[in-house]
């Protein structure tokens, strides 16, 4: 998990930014750099591996300069080599980037036609040559980001320094956070609120698309419209930022604007973005050409393993079997020989799925955890694991946890089609392809917000939710409707569009609202049909499509939320955003404890 520090200061960079970066070791990372402004120059010191390597570096051969911008980084693109390190430079300018450049190959390929020499293996390099590119025709460097960032697909935060200028430091983001710290006639830019902690408390939160120009004196903020801005500072108590909320209100809330970076960074992971292929870790005897796989999990992280159930079964052909942890160790499942299991589980010790997994380790069968707790219990437990890069997830209602679930299982699947040979490498290509656009789609898809919160005010006022979906949507419907009554206590139960009329269509009436999530997709018409049967008796329909849904659906919805057109592999996961801000925002209107809800533990550690 990358993070960022930047400096404009008035006492030596380098050491500052070493501290800064050791704050950021939490996040995890396998190689870490920084750059300076030195009389001569700009200069950069890297290192792969642990901080200390980069430190040993920097006592060798030290640098000077008051200014400078630091990097941790988890591999993405390329390996964890000192030449894939951040900073990236050109002679003109150092930038440090956190996320994913889903266009980088054009870029690059444009960038190189045009004589630009490339170093390293990662889609990051192409920002440094593409605001040198600007520089060179003669573009100021707010400009010159400005042009570079405009040109940018995908989700990213940056930093940049520039060669001469030892007054200026520009930061960017668009899905990734990114903060700027006020110091007395000093500026910083931080991934987070702990990057910049050893030197402010005051600290202004980025907005998505803005642009922040500093100096030691000045903060320039342009927006996504580019029109400058003014965002609120904020003052924080440094020590406890890794659990502050930041300007939201709720750390659901902060946690549902993680997953543009949660998820890039999950995805980010198990793909790459060169050969377009998914690249899994070693698996120690899994064998992911098996004939079946057992998925079992808890809460949400079972529905996670329902969403990847119809995923294996299409993409990969292979035989699935879902369940909920607590009935499947009881029940005394039969396996076939060619099987492996995969136990899903944000901490990583839920109890019931712990007892799963050495059920099946009992069985002779090959364990594979998908967990966000590293060393949890579940995690050593298991023979291979797939981490998921949420970070700590401090809501107990699941969000982030749940999208980079999806996303580790997303991968999973199109490794297992690899190995059964059920997708070719142009099919591969793909399906990574539309893997690596879901960051961006995510952080479109927060962009209806403010729609769903007017829409969750008249939900607030319900007594019965029902959620309907079909295909890979039916297990985000069930998501959707755990969401709504777990943090604001309104019943809510998810169904497949196709069973509605087998009993639950006796509770429409119109005070009951019906949440269908529904892309455009293959199933769509079928589940129109259904809306009409709601319709029809007077139902409220709030249905979550895309446009090409919404033109088809012919004003039969009361309400519609609007999500991104998007490849219908990774729609489980965009569709995900608009059901968590209905929850987070039916609740919040109801006043309930939105980050604490009754009756919840985050971690279940008893049967
Ligand atoms: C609890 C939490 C849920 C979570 C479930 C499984 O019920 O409140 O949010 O989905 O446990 O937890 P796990 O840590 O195994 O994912």
């Amino acid at each position: 998990m990358c993070g960022i520090i930047g400096i404009l200061g008035g006492e030596a960079a380098a050491p500052r930014l070493v501290d800064a970066l050791k704050r950021l070791e939490y996040r995890g990372y396998d190689s870490a750099g920084i750059a300076t402004l030195e009389a001569g120059g700009m200069a950069r010191r890297r290192a792969a591996g642990k901080i200390r390597n980069l430190e040993a570096e920097l006592n060798g051969n030290p640098l000077a300069g008051v200014s400078g911008i630091g990097h941790t980084r988890w591999a993405t693109h390329g390996a964890p080599t000192e030449n894939n390190a951040h900073p990236h430079a050109t002679d003109k300018v150092a930038i440090v980037h956190n996320g994913i450049i889903e266009n980088f190959r054009a870029l690059r390929d444009e960038l190189m036609k045009a004589g630009r020499k490339f170093e390293s293996e990662t889609d990051s390099e192409v920002i440094a040559h593409l605001i040198s590119a600007g520089l060179d025709a003669g573009l100021n460097p707010e400009q010159a980001t400005i042009t570079a960032v405009r040109r940018l697909e995908g989700a990213f935060a940056i930093a940049c320094l520039f060669a001469g200028h030892e007054d200026t430091l520009i930061g960017a983001r668009k899905g990734s956070p990114l903060v700027v710290g006020l110091g007395d006639n000093e500026t910083f830019l931080g991934s987070d609120a702990i990057a910049v902690s050893p030197f402010t408390t005051r600290v202004i939160y980025l907005e998505e698309g803005d642009t922040a120009i500093l100096s030691r004196t000045k903060t320039k903020i342009i927006d996504a419209k580019d029109q400058v801005v003014e965002r609120p500072v904020t003052v924080f108590s440094g020590g406890a930022a890794a659990v502050e909320k930041g300007n939201h209100r709720h750390f659901m809330q902060k946690e549902i604007y993680e997953q543009p970076e949660t998820t890039g960074r999950t995805i980010a992971r198990y793909v790459n973005a060169f050969d377009e292929k998914v690249e899994m870790p070693d698996l120690d005897g899994v064998d992911l050409a098996a004939d079946s796989a057992i998925l079992i999990g808890c809460g949400t992280a079972h529905y996670a393993g329902r969403v990847a159930e119809y995923w294996l079964e299409q993409i990969a052909g292979i035989t699935v079997e879902t369940d909920i942890a607590s009935e499947f160790r009881y029940r005394k499942p039969a396996f076939g020989k060619k099987a492996f299991s995969v136990f899903v589980s944000q901490s990583g010790e839920t109890a019931d799925t712990l007892a799963a997994l050495r059920y099946c380790k009992e069985q002779g069968l090959k364990t594979l955890a998908v967990v966000n707790v590293p060393e949890s219990t579940i995690w050593r437990e298991s023979d291979a694991r797939l981490p998921t890069l949420a970070g700590p997830e401090i809501g107990v209602a699941s969000t982030k946890a749940f999208t980079a679930q999806l996303s580790a299982l997303a991968a999973l699947t199109i490794a297992v089609g690899r190995a059964k040979g059920t997708l070719s490498s142009q099919e591969e290509g793909q399906l990574v392809r539309a893997l690596m656009e879901t960051p961006r789609l995510i952080a479109d898809a927060l962009a209806a917000e403010p729609e769903i919160e007017k829409i969750a005010l008249e939900l607030s006022h319900a007594r019965d939710v029902l959620y309907l979906g079909r295909g890979v949507h039916y297990p985000v419907a069930l998501e959707g409707a755990l969401k709504l009554k777990e943090i604001s206590y309104i019943h809510a139960e998810g169904y497949a569009a196709g069973e509605l009329k087998h009993g639950p269509i006796a509770l429409i009436d119109e005070e009951t609202p019906v949440v269908v999530v529904a892309p455009h997709d293959a199933l769509f018409e079928k589940t129109l049909s259904n809306m009409q049967e709601v319709a029809a008796r007077g139902g409220k329909i709030v249905l979550i499509t895309d446009e090409a849904g919404a033109a088809t659906s012919g004003g039969i919805a009361k309400h519609i939320i609007l999500a991104p057109a998007c490849d219908s592999f990774v729609a489980p996961l965009v569709y995900s955003v608009p059901i968590q801000l209905l929850a987070y925002f039916t609740a919040v209107h109801k006043g309930t404890d939105v980050d604490q809800p009754r009756n919840l533990a985050k971690s279940v550690t008893v049967e």
